[in-house]
C-alpha cells in the first residue's frame, strides 16, 4: 500500500540492529550471572549458648565445613555467652535473617528458649539441636551421649577405687553442671547409676552451674571437712566435675589447700590445651573426650536441606582419657585441630578468591557493556553522519533539478505566470497572463479533488477540453494533466517543508488518489521521496 521510503527502511533496520545488540547483551549478562549462581548456597544460623574451648572447637569445625560438601553453606554464629534471655532473642533474630536452617545449643531447658525454638519451627525453618536439648520439638538432634559419658567416668573411678578400698571407704564427690541443661542432667544420671553399683564407696553430689568458682568452693569445703574428721581419707577421695573447666576450680582449691596429688580430679571434654593437658600434667586423673564434630552437624543440616534421608537422633561417640592413652589422644586431637585450622585457612582463601572472582566478573560485564554501548553509539553517529551527507547531496541535486526545471523555457513561463516573485515587475496583463491566472486559480481551487477531469477544469474557466489543452500546451509546453500534476507536486513539496502534516495527509490534500502514487511521482519529479524532504527539515 505505502511505499516505504529508503530512509525509513534504514532507520528501521538500525532499530532492529540495536534491539539485537541489546538482546545479545542481556542474554550474555543473564548467562554470566547464572554461571555464578548455578548452585544455591544454604544459610545456616547457629545459636551458640556459651564460650570456652569446647564451643570454640565445634564452631571452627562448622566454619571449616562450609565448603566441604557437595553444596556450599554459609554459617553465621551468634553466641549468647550463658545468657538464656539473650539466646532467645538471638534465635529470633537469626530466624529473621533469611536462614534456611537453624543449629541451636540451648543454654537450658527453659520456657523462653523453648518458645523461641518453637517459633522458628513454626516459621518453617528446620531446627537441629546439638549438644543440648529442650523439651521443645526439633527436627534432629546431634551430640554426645551424656548418660554414657557420666556412666563411663563412674566406672573408670570404680575401677581405680577397687585398689583404694583396702585402705578404707573411698569418697566420690560429683559436682554437676547446671542441671536445667540436658548434658548436666544426663551426665548426673549416668554417673549416679555407676556409683549406685558400687556400695563400697561413699558418693555425694553437689548441684552446681558449670562454673569453676563454684567447684572451687565445693572442693574447699570438702577438703576442710575431711581435714577435720579424717585427713587420711583425702588420699581416697575423687572429685568428678561435669567439665574440665570446672575441674580447674577443684585443682585450684587443692593447690590452695596444699593437698595437691592427694585428691583425684576428673572432668569431661578432653580438649587439647585444656583437659588433655591437665591429664598429661597430672592435675587430673582422667577426662572424657566429649565429641564436637562440627562437620557432622553441617552434614546433617545439608541432608535435611537437600531432602536426603537422615536420623532424628544422632549420638556421637566419646571415650575416657586416662594417663595411659592421653599422649595418643593428644597427638590425634591436635593433628585433627591442625587439619581443621588448615581447612579454615583454605576456606578463608577461597572466600578471598571468590570475592576477587566476583569483582573481576563484574568488571568484565561492566567493560563488555561499555564496549557494546560505545559500539552502538559509534554506529548511530556513523549513520547520522552518512544520512546528513546524503541529505546534503540530495539537496544539491534538487537545487540543480529545480534550476533545470525553472530554467527550462516552458517551465520558466510557468514560474513567471504561476509563481511571480515580489521582486519581479508584474508582467503586462496579456491575454496569456489573464488565462494563466484564471487557470491557476481554478487548479488551486480543485487541486484536492483526485477525480478532477480536464473537461471540468476547462468548463470552470469557460473552455472546452481541447481548447484548454491547446492553450496550456502553447504557453507551458505541458499538457494540462502534466501541469496539474506538477502543481500538485510543487504544492506537496511546499507543504512538506512548511507544515507538520504527514506525507499521507499531504498526498490527499494535493489531490493524489494514494500516498504511494504521490511518493513515486514525487521521486520522479524531485529525485527523492517525500520522507527525505521531511527528514531534511
Ligand atoms: C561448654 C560446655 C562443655 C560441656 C558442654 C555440655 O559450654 O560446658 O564444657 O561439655 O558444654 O553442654
Amino acid at each position: 500500500m505505502l511505499i516505504v521510503s529508503k530512509n525509513f527502511c534504514n532507520f528501521a533496520s538500525l532499530k532492529v540492529m540495536i534491539m539485537r545488540i541489546i538482546l545479545v547483551l542481556l542474554s550474555t549478562i543473564v548467562l554470566l550471572a547464572s554461571c555464578s549462581n548455578s548452585d544455591k548456597e544454604y544459610k545456616i544460623g547457629v545459636a551458640q549458648c556459651s564460650k570456652g574451648p569446647w564451643r570454640e572447637k565445634v564452631n571452627q569445625e562448622m566454619l571449616a565445613a562450609q565448603h566441604l560438601y557437595e553444596r556450599d553453606v554459609q554459617v553465621s554464629i551468634a553466641n549468647s555467652v550463658d545468657d538464656p534471655e539473650l539466646q532467645a532473642r538471638q534465635i529470633d533474630s537469626l530466624a529473621k535473617t533469611g536462614i534456611d536452617l537453624m543449629v541451636v545449643a540451648p543454654y537450658e531447658d527453659i520456657q523462653i528458649i523453648k518458645d523461641a525454638i518453637s517459633r522458628v519451627l513454626e516459621s518453617g525453618i528446620p531446627v537441629v539441636s546439638f549438644d543440648r536439648k529442650t523439651s521443645a520439638d526439633y527436627t534432629a538432634f546431634i551430640g554426645g551421649n551424656n548418660v554414657e559419658a557420666g556412666f563411663i567416668v563412674g566406672r573408670y573411678i570404680a575401677s581405680i577405687v577397687k585398689d583404694e578400698e583396702k585402705e578404707g571407704r573411698p569418697l566420690v564427690m560429683e559436682i554437676t553442671g547446671l542441671l536445667s541443661s540436658t548434658p548436666a542432667l544426663e551426665r548426673h544420671r549416668g554417673f549416679e547409676k555407676a556409683m549406685k553399683a558400687q556400695p563400697g564407696l561413699e558418693y555425694i553430689c553437689k548441684k552446681s552451674d558449670w562454673s569453676s568458682d563454684s567447684s572451687c568452693y565445693y572442693a574447699t569445703q570438702l577438703i576442710d571437712s575431711l581435714r577435720r574428721c579424717d585427713a587420711k581419707r583425702l588420699d581416697r577421695t575423687f572429685v568428678f566435675c561435669h567439665n574440665d573447666g570446672m575441674a580447674t576450680g577443684v585443682y585450684k582449691a587443692v593447690v590452695e589447700q596444699g593437698v595437691e596429688g592427694r585428691i583425684k580430679i576428673l572432668g569431661i571434654d578432653g580438649m587439647p590445651y585444656e583437659g588433655l593437658d591437665y591429664v598429661k600434667l597430672g592435675h587430673q586423673i582422667g577426662t572424657y573426650y566429649y565429641p564436637t564434630h562440627g562437620e557432622k552437624i553441617i552434614r546433617l543440616a545439608l541432608d535435611i536441606l537437600t531432602g536426603k534421608p537422615y536420623e532424628r537422633e544422632n549420638p556421637l561417640l566419646g571415650f575416657v582419657v586416662t594417663p595411659d592413652n592421653v599422649d595418643l589422644v593428644t597427638t590425634e586431637a591436635t593433628e585433627l585441630m591442625r587439619q581443621n585450622d588448615h581447612m579454615v585457612t583454605i576456606h578463608d582463601k577461597l572466600e578471598a578468591y571468590f570475592g576477587l572472582y566476583n569483582t573481576q566478573h563484574k568488571v568484565l560485564i561492566g567493560s563488555f557493556i561499555t564496549i557494546v554501548l560505545l559500539l552502538v553509539a559509534f554506529i548511530m553517529m556513523w549513520r547520522a553522519y552518512v544520512q546528513t551527507r546524503k541529505a546534503i547531496r540530495q539537496r544539491q541535486t534538487l537545487n540543480e533539478e529545480e534550476t533545470l526545471f525553472y530554467t527550462n523555457a516552458d517551465s520558466r513561463k510557468i514560474r513567471q505566470i504561476f509563481e511571480p516573485t515580489k521582486e519581479e515587475k508584474p508582467a503586462p496583463r496579456s491575454q496569456d497572463t489573464i488565462f494563466a491566472e484564471t487557470l491557476n486559480e481554478a487548479i488551486r481551487k480543485n487541486m484536492g479533488n483526485p477525480n478532477l477531469k480536464m473537461d471540468e477544469l476547462g468548463e470552470e474557466i469557460g473552455l472546452s477540453r481541447v481548447q484548454l489543452y491547446r492553450k496550456v500546451k502553447a504557453i507551458t509546453g505541458l499538457s494540462p494533466v502534466e501541469l496539474l500534476r506538477q502543481m500538485r507536486l510543487q504544492r506537496g513539496y511546499a507543504l512538506l517543508q512548511g507544515t507538520n502534516k504527514t506525507v499521507n495527509e499531504i498526498a490527499y490534500e494535493v489531490g493524489f488518489g494514494t500516498p504511494g502514487y504521490f511518493s513515486s511521482c514525487f521521486k520522479k519529479q524531485f529525485g527523492k521521496y517525500p520522507m527525505d524532504v521531511r527528514a531534511e527539515q
